[in-house]
């Protein structure tokens, strides 16, 4: 793993976007692995700002984000659905057509066996990651099978609290999701980790210097042979 730490917020994500922006350039039908959540946002900025620069381009870039709530109303603001629209993709020149995100409102098992054969067809350039206060990695909560496929998982209570900022109530946040497996996740060529904050300080500590255990998702990128971690000092703080 190739961890880095930044004093300040602006800093890291500079940094990470410097790195999406070099990589566009070399290659610009690059296929991304998308988040969603509080920590890619001033990312995506960054990215929109480098767009309307003409640093970049999305026309030949296809994406494939890790996950979605089930049973929310398609107009929820909260969809990852229309999430990414409102902080990416609506401000870029990316083709809606070429934009992926798992579908939490058809029937389960199909939504399932097409975003798998999806994600075979359509190996991932680069796969950007969150990573949960629990340790999970898309909504791969802990104990998930480290083999597992996208698959439909009961969201951690701990999960729907962190989230439940973003709603009305708790009891508004969805109990399910479906999410991109951790094998899937695995087999990105290179993955772009952000942690930014206190509260994600244990689980960072965990996924860097823990034993590599089911019980914390993250902790299986010690395993993968590219992985880039950007931290701010408060994500970073247990591991000196
Ligand atoms: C989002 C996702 C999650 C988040 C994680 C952190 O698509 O898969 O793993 O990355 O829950 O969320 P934030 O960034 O809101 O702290």
């Amino acid at each position: 793993m190739n961890i880095q730490v930044f004093q300040s917020k602006e800093a890291l994500y500079d940094a990470v976007a410097k790195v999406y922006i070099d990589r566009l350039n070399q290659n610009p039908n690059l296929t991304l692995g998308l988040a969603t959540g509080t920590t890619p946002i001033p990312l995506y900025k960054k990215l929109i700002k480098a767009y309307q620069e003409k640093l970049i381009s999305f026309k030949g870039v296809k994406t494939f984000n890790l996950d979605e709530y089930i049973g929310l109303d398609e107009s929820h603001p909260e969809t990852y659905f229309n999430f990414m629209r409102r902080e990416l993709f609506n401000h870029v020149d990316i083709d809606l057509n070429q934009t992926h995100i798992p579908n939490g409102r058809i029937d389960f098992n199909e939504a399932m066996k097409d975003y798998q054969l999806l994600l075979q067809e359509n190996p991932i350039d680069i796969q950007l990651l969150g990573i949960g206060s629990n340790g999970h990695i898309g909504f791969n909560e802990p104990n998930t099978p480290f083999d597992s496929k996208t698959h439909i998982i009961e969201l951690a209570l701990k999960t729907r609290i962190d989230n439940s900022r973003l709603f009305n109530s708790l009891d508004e946040v969805p109990t399910h999701a479906i999410t991109m497996g951790i094998s899937e996740i695995l087999e990105a060529k290179e993955i772009i980790v952000i942690a930014t904050g206190k509260n994600k300080s244990d689980a960072v500590y965990e996924m860097i210097k823990g034993p590599v255990t089911e019980s914390l998702p993250a902790s299986i990128l010690q395993r993968h042979k590219n992985v880039m971690v950007f931290l701010d000092t408060d994500a970073a703080h247990k591991l000196t």
